[in-house]
């Protein structure tokens, strides 16, 4: 999909804003806090149902009753977000009002932001966070997974803090936690092997070199089956109820990248890093068409700024097929695209 113009309305430091998209790039350019990244976060907003940095009491404008979002596609179609500063939230789409984003009115999109910079040596929850939110868009079932996962183990973890645990209860959520974090550690391992079939090619291609990269899931190896998962659950349990939390699962996997065969967090210099970080996200943009059959709209919040020219061109180059928008503090010029 190609968005045609996006219209913002109490949305952040924005009274109203309209932008009119190229269908190519488009670039927005403004001093630090004019409100770049806000307008992308509306965009991205209207493309998958939420926001990627904050809930919806901090996006709308202070002082104001409610924002909304009106993205327009080439196609003619329109999506528009609205939200009361009494907590409604609704979605307008077709002739349709949802409370959330309808399945088939989400659209691909690959963000990059500076944060996303520190990916290799940044927290293991972060770089969870990082891969959930792009396997996620690969697969419904996968995000689906996740957030039951993810209630699941707010359930099991407030039922450790009460004093009196019934064991009944406790075994239908390690059940629930087996059967679901098995189905993830499953997805992970999987679509890490994907991305690992082109890193290194398109890293060399990034940096001219032969330098290789691999991403390794690190997972528990005991929970690879429903049984052995349940059973460290069960194990677990004295443990648990003293921490408050559960202390085994997918919850706790960690994606660690190799350079070289070392650890790159340590090793990779520092334009190795951002040259890696740069290969994965024109692999997220690739298996993203391959999987779901639709280029996705690349958002680039700052980072050109962040990179040299070298990668600043390869940025350029492989997203050719994409719509592409970028904001910048300085304006961009001069990208050569071939
Ligand atoms: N809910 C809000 N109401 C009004 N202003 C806000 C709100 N949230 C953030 N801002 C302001 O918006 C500006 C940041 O916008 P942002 O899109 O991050 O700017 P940029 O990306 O251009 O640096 C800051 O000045 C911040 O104070
Ligand atoms: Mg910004």
């Amino acid at each position: 999909m190609i968005v045609k113009n996006c219209k913002l309305t109490n949305f952040r430091s924005h009274d109203y804003f309209e932008l009119s998209c190229w269908k190519e790039t488009t670039m927005l350019s403004g001093e630090n806090g004019s409100g770049k990244t806000s307008i992308l976060e509306a965009i991205y907003e209207a493309m998958r149902g939420k926001s990627f940095r904050a809930v919806d009491k901090e996006i709308i404008k202070r002082g104001a009753d409610f924002y909304r979002v009106e993205l327009e596609y080439k196609d003619g179609e329109k999506t528009t977000v609205v939200y009361e500063k009494d907590g409604k939230k609704y979605f307008l789409v077709g002739d349709k009002k949802a409370a959330r984003l309808p399945q088939k009115y989400r659209y691909p999109v690959v963000l990059f932001e500076p944060d996303d910079l520190n990916l290799i040596n940044s927290s293991p929850s972060h770089r969870r966070d990082y891969f959930d939110r792009y396997f996620g868009q690969l697969s419904d079932t996968y995000s689906t997974t996740v957030s039951k996962y993810n209630k699941a183990l707010r359930q099991r973890n407030e039922l450790l803090k009460s004093t009196f645990i019934s064991r009944d209860a406790m075994f239908s959520w390690n059940i629930i936690l087996s059967r679901l974090g098995v189905e993830i550690w499953r997805s992970r391992e999987k679509l890490v092997a994907s991305i690992n079939e082109e890193l290194t090619k398109v890293y060399q291609s990034i940096a001219g070199n032969d330098d290789e990269v691999v991403i390794k899931l690190k997972a528990d190896p005991c929970g690879r089956t429903e049984s052995d998962y349940l059973g460290e659950l069960e194990k677990g349990f004295e443990k648990d109820k003293v921490l408050s939390h559960t202390s085994f699962g997918v919850h706790r996997d960690n994606y660690e990248f190799w350079f070289n065969n070392r650890l790159a967090d340590g090793s990779a210099s520092r334009g190795e890093v951002r040259s890696i970080v740069v290969a994965l996200k024109f692999i997220e943009a690739d298996m993203i068409l391959k999987t779901v059959g639709k280029a996705p709209v690349v958002l680039l919040d700052d980072v050109f700024s962040e990179l040299d020219e070298m990668r600043q061109k390869a940025l350029v180059y492989n997203f050719k097929k994409n719509q592409v928008i970028i904001t910048s503090v300085n304006a961009v010029e001069d990208i050569e695209t071939s």
